[in-house]
């Protein structure tokens, strides 16, 4: 009798578990949603798991850089903040590319004390889903500054329902991905100018260990025929990560002294899971999750810390290397989501800052 309690006690405690953490709040409807929240959930596990593992590692020393420009997308809230936090502490000059600058530079007032830190805080208008928008935003920087030393991919969104940005593009695919991609390409002149033997600039773009379960639907990038908001995220997670292994081979090539990594934060206790079930249990983000201060720190290793020098093309998570998907091994799948995007932004040699 005891044995069958403590088993429907059993079921029932992973049947919440399931309930309460699904990416979405509605109850899968298809087979394919399914199969979607199990891979997810494993996924989750895994994550939790591994940032509990590597707690010890998932570290970074931060020292003075006042002479560095960075360049961040977001960072008004969640991960980012803390970014921003931390390139402060190093006296950098911090460029915010978000889309409200006056609350965002209320939001890094509340953590820094802006007038007597040493960095220098400029927030911008971005909307990273915008292309118009991002073409604005380089087009400032390049005529501001001369070179870029760090360019931190951060902005993003996950779960959320579809819909189609200004340019006809899924907002997680133009979002995560696709804005990025184009800020990149315009930035990359003044990464290069700031790049120099021994001390390469650094492109950061933040991933998600999701890209594991990820797959880029080229038949139909945009997933309006199947549409289901955690496959429109692990797409476009994976889509950086495919992204990043194909512009090192790219600055290989080039010699240029600029290097492109990868990183998973962990799984962060931020706003980010605002469409998801978790958002019904508070207790268990704060209890399992990582805090944003904790989840910023692989990113900004991988954008200052001395140890990866040269790295480039790295998936980092917790502190040190990770597992991704196995399409990011093969160079043929990350120069076809290149091309791909080049051909759909009509961009005719990535990296020139031209349109
Ligand atoms: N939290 C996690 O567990 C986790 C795990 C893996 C990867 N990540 C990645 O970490 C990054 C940061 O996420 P987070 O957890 O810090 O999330 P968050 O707290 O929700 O912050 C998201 C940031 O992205 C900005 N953003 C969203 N859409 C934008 C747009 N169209 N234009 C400009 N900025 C935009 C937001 O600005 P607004 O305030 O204007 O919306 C905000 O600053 C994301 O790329 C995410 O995929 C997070």
């Amino acid at each position: 009798m005891l044995g069958a309690l403590l088993w429907i006690f059993f079921v029932g405690l992973l049947l919440c578990a399931f309930l309460f953490s699904k990416t979405t709040k509605e109850f899968p409807k298809s087979w394919f949603e399914w199969k979607t929240e199990f891979r997810y959930q494993y996924i989750g596990i895994v994550g939790l798991v591994h940032d509990a593992q590597y707690k010890a590692r998932d570290r970074v020393a931060l020292y003075k850089q006042a002479d560095r420009i960075a360049v961040i997308t977001g960072g008004n809230r969640g991960i980012g903040l803390r970014i921003v936090e931390k390139l402060l502490a190093c006296d950098m000059t911090v460029v915010m590319g978000v889309r409200d600058p006056k609350s965002a530079e209320t939001a890094v007032a509340s953590i820094v004390d802006l007038k007597t830190t040493k960095g220098k805080l400029i927030c911008e208008q971005l909307d990273v889903g915008d292309l118009n928008s991002v073409k604005a935003f380089a087009q400032l920087i390049k005529e501001r500054y001369s070179k870029v030393d760090l360019l931190l991919n951060n902005a993003g969104i996950m779960f959320a329902p579809f819909k189609l940005t200004a340019d006809g593009y899924e907002s997680h695919f133009a979002i995560n991905f696709l804005g990025h991609f184009l800020l990149t390409h315009l930035l990359l002149p003044q990464l290069r100018a700031a790049g120099k033997e021994g001390k390469n600039a650094r492109i950061v773009n933040v991933s998600s260990c999701v890209n594991l379960i990820g797959r880029i639907n080229y038949k139909d990038i945009n997933g309006t025929k199947n549409y289901y908001p955690g496959t429109a995220y692990s797409q476009s997670k994976l889509a950086q990560i495919l992204f990043t292994r194909h512009l090192q081979t790219v600055l290989d090539a080039e010699k240029s002294h600029v290097q492109v990594n990868v990183v998973h934060p962990g799984i962060v206790d931020t706003d980010l899971f605002e469409h998801s079930a978790t958002t019904s249990v508070p207790i268990f983000k704060k209890l399992f999750f990582k805090t944003p201060e904790r989840g910023s720190r692989t990113v900004v290793f991988a954008a200052i810390d001395p140890s990866i020098e040269g790295q480039g093309g790295t998936y980092l998570s917790n502190g040190g290397k990770g597992p991704f998907h196995p399409d990011a091994r093969k160079p043929a799948k990350c120069e076809q989501l290149f091309q791909f995007s080049c051909d759909l932004l009509k961009i005719q040699q990535y990296g020139n800052g031209e349109l």
